[in-house]
Order: C-alpha cells, then structure tokens, then sequence
C-alpha cells in the first residue's frame, strides 16, 4: 500500500470540517494521514472530535500568543513534532505568519466559505447574503502571505435561495466544504495536485496512468 502523506488538521470550532477528513481518513484509498489537531481555541469542540477517532489534539491558545509570528511557529513545531509534512485548514480562523509557509511550502491548504477573491474574511457567508448575490460557494486554495488568497485548487459555486438565512445557507456550503475537502487533501496526499509558477496542476489522467 502506497504511503499516506501526514498531515495536521488545524481548527478554531466544532470541527465539522475535520470529521468529513477523520471520516474520509478510514478509507484505505485516502491519500493521507492525520498525525495531530491543533487548535487555536482551548473549547472547540473538533477538539472532542479528534479525541473520539484518537488523534492527537492540541491547543495552541491564541489569546495567550504574544505575536502572530510566535502563534505561528508553535503550530509549526508541533505538527513537525508529529511528522506532519503539510497543514490542512478547516475551519480556521486565525492568520498565520510567514514562518508557516517557509516550514510547509506549497504545502498548506485553507477551505474557505465564497467564491475567492470574493468575500474574504471571516464573515464571509453573511457578507455574501449581505451583499444580495445570487450565489456564493467554496474555495479550496493554498495559503500564501495574504489573507484568504493563494493558488486556488477547485471552487464550486452555492446558489442562494430566496428566504435563505444565515443558517441554511452555511449548512449548504458545508455540505460542499464536507465533500470536496476530502477529496482534495486525498487528491494532495497522492501528488495528484502540485504547483507550478504559481498555478495549480491537477494530474491528468495519462499523468495518473504513469504515477500509478
Ligand atoms: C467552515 O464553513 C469553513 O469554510 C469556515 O469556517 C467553517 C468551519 O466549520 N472557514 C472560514 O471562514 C475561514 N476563513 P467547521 O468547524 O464545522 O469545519
């Protein structure tokens, strides 16, 4: 059986995000391995999540953090304790410094809740209600030195419904987040997505033909 890539999850909430990976992770087929949690919110509840599939959880406390790059390279640490050889963002909320892309290049990814570059930030579901829209969705990318951008990986647009609410908008693009994540971090784990000159490559399926 081919070697799994491991990972670390990173979360600030309850982790739905994370289960999709844990749940995804029990399928031999699934290209990587989740070797921690690390949390930036001593009560998330991804936290129980991780514990309940024993995995690792750990908690680097923002709030207790005295500077982002500091924040930052306790999280390197303690994934590279674990093995980790990439980062997987689910859920969290934070912004990491520099030092994460220097010890994970190319080599980090964020699931975000809009299309990218529309509706940054972490209000993103509301803002698109906000803003009248006919559809939002979901945006997988790799994280860079700015806030909710890098290379994009997929997107899947998430119409909005007239009556919809805060709620039932963000349970339909979690229902997407929960399917397209797994399949990326698999697909990444593989090596079936790479970056070159800034934009992403997926492997096509001669390319998978030769790396099978
Ligand atoms: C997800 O919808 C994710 O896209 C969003 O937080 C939610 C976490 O849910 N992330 C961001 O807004 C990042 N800017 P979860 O904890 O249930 O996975």
């Amino acid at each position: 059986m081919p070697t799994k890539l491991p990972i670390a999850v990173l979360i600030s909430g309850g982790g739905t995000n994370l289960q999709a990976l844990i749940d995804a992770s029990t399928n031999e087929t699934f290209g990587c391995k989740i070797v921690g949690v690390i949390s930036d919110r001593p009560n998330a509840g991804g936290l129980d999540r991780a514990a309940s599939a024993g995995i690792p959880g750990e908690v680097i406390d923002w709030n207790e953090s005295i500077d982002r790059a500091s924040f930052t390279t306790a999280i390197c640490d303690k994934a590279k304790n674990r093995g980790a050889q990439a980062l997987v963002l689910a859920g969290f909320m934070r912004v990491l410094a520099p030092q994460a892309m220097e010890g994970f290049p190319n080599a980090i990814i964020n699931v975000h809740p809009s299309m990218l570059p529309s509706f940054p930030g972490g209000t993103s579901v509301q803002d698109a209600l906000d803003a009248g829209v006919p559809a939002t969705g979901v945006t997988i990318h790799f994280v860079d030195e700015l806030v909710d951008h890098g290379p994009i990986i997929v997107q899947e647009p998430v119409p909005i419904i007239n009556g919809d609410d805060f709620e039932s908008l963000h349970a339909r693009i979690q229902r997407v987040e929960h399917r397209l994540l797994p399949e990326v971090v698999s697909a990444f784990g593989k090596g079936h997505i790479t970056i070159s000159g800034g934009s992403v490559k997926w492997a096509t399926a001669a390319d998978l033909g030769a790396i099978r």
